[in-house]
């Protein structure tokens, strides 16, 4: 037991007015008006004194199983910001009134993010930011964290070709994550292509590499070449959109790509041979689309029972048309010197056919793991947009 325990979460003004324990319950009469109750278990397990540790850094010392369902509170205490609680063994803890308020009103903890869904509309909602700017100013680096939350995209501007300038940028959004393709890589059309992206061929819009059990992040196209009317047009598509179009118009097929496990592989013989089987449409607990994992062109041939095989291609045909339908597109041609980022993991990127002959073209690359992005939002949220820290982010292709 502590004599004076460090409150447990944030502290700040009284929008508590009263606790009392009943018994498995602890009921809250809030500062609005409402009433809430807490678990009694749950509030003993909430406890972040020094002697229970703390969850966030990982020095935790109280289990679940530390906490006995029989747990109750001897006396509560509620003062100006803060709710103090002495447990029937003696222990004592002290909480933020804010944190309690929040989890005794809501009754579900922080709120999920909903994400902005786009089609052929998202050039006047594309976020654009100036490389000296994101580079430089934790600020403009946070709205443009924010953009790629809401729209999974944004746009960087005023980029110098230099390859340290692409690292240098990308690097503001987390560690680059070094492939087999390598740490950063330039997709230039050359006609001993290892890869379809070194090719001139159109690409159908897809995300990369879904042969990956954690398929790449955000992915970062710098342009340095790129040949004006000669085709090579970016095609953007929001995953998230087309899915919901999906279980809007033909819910049958979008629950086949949410149950069915698809294969999708690559193999470099003798070198790589990778193979994945996920969801092409990622779900969180709630049901709402939480990631995307496509590409047409690393569909391994599919395994399923006579009964459901041809459930499954036309699932994946019926994706396919949604994503190759110009109304579902953001059609752009990159400039040299931009830099287009987006969420691998619900934006989907291609482009037109292109003449390598008029021009060359010539886009360099990295990848960022998607979690390291959302840290960055939600470590300069604290400080620019405190109320946005908490907010449920949705978490990726997670099969
Ligand atoms: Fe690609």
């Amino acid at each position: 037991m502590l004599d004076t325990p460090k409150p447990s979460h944030s502290v700040s003004t009284a929008p508590i007015r009263a606790m009392r324990s009943e018994g498995e319950r602890v009921a809250v009469d809030l500062a609005v008006g409402r009433t809430g109750k807490l678990s009694t278990r749950w509030l003993r397990l909430a406890c972040e004194c020094e002697q229970c540790g703390d969850t966030a850094s990982g020095k935790r010392w109280l289990t679940p199983a530390d906490v006995a369902a029989g747990v109750r509170a001897s006396s509560i205490d509620v003062a100006a910001g803060e709710v103090r609680v002495v447990w029937g063994d003696g222990h004592v803890s002290c909480y933020g009134s804010d944190f309690l308020a929040g989890h005794a009103g809501a009754g579900s903890g922080p709120a999920r993010f909903q994400p902005q869904l786009w089609s052929s509309d998202l050039s006047a909602k594309l976020g654009r930011f100036a490389f000296d700017a994101v580079v430089a100013d934790d600020e403009a680096l946070f709205h443009s964290l924010r953009a790629l939350r809401d729209h999974g995209i944004a746009m960087l501007t005023g980029v110098p070709a230099e390859t340290e300038a692409t690292v240098r940028v990308a690097a503001r959004y987390g560690p680059i994550r070094e492939t087999s393709y390598g740490k950063v890589f330039d997709l230039i059309s050359r006609p001993d292509a290892r890869v379809a992206g070194e090719t001139a061929r159109a690409q159908i819009p897809h995300t990369d590499e879904p042969f990956r059990y954690a398929p790449p992040g955000f992915i970062f196209f710098h342009a340095i070449h790129t040949g004006a009317g000669s085709g090579g047009t970016s095609l953007m598509v929001d995953g998230f959109h087309v899915a919901e179009l999906m279980r809007n118009r033909t819910p049958d097929l979008f629950d086949v790509l949410t149950r069915h496990g698809v294969t999708f592989h690559r193999e470099h013989a003798g070198e790589v041979y990778f193979s994945a089987e996920a969801h092409v449409i990622s779900l969180d607990a709630t049901g709402a689309v939480t990631g995307i994992r496509y590409n047409d062109r690393c569909l391994a041939p599919q395994t399923a029972s006579e009964d459901e095989i041809d459930g499954v291609i036309e699932a994946l045909a019926e994706l396919t048309r949604l994503i190759c339908h110009p109304q579902n597109q953001f059609q752009h041609q990159l400039q040299p010197g931009e830099v287009l980022v987006f969420d691998n993991q619900r934006v989907m990127h291609g482009r037109s056919a292109f003449d390598p002959t008029l021009a060359v073209r010539h886009l360099r690359s990295c990848n960022i793991d998607r979690d390291g992005v959302h840290s960055a939002f939600r470590t300069l949220a604290r400080r620019f947009a405190p109320q946005e820290a908490e907010a449920v982010l949705y978490q990726g292709a997670i099969f």
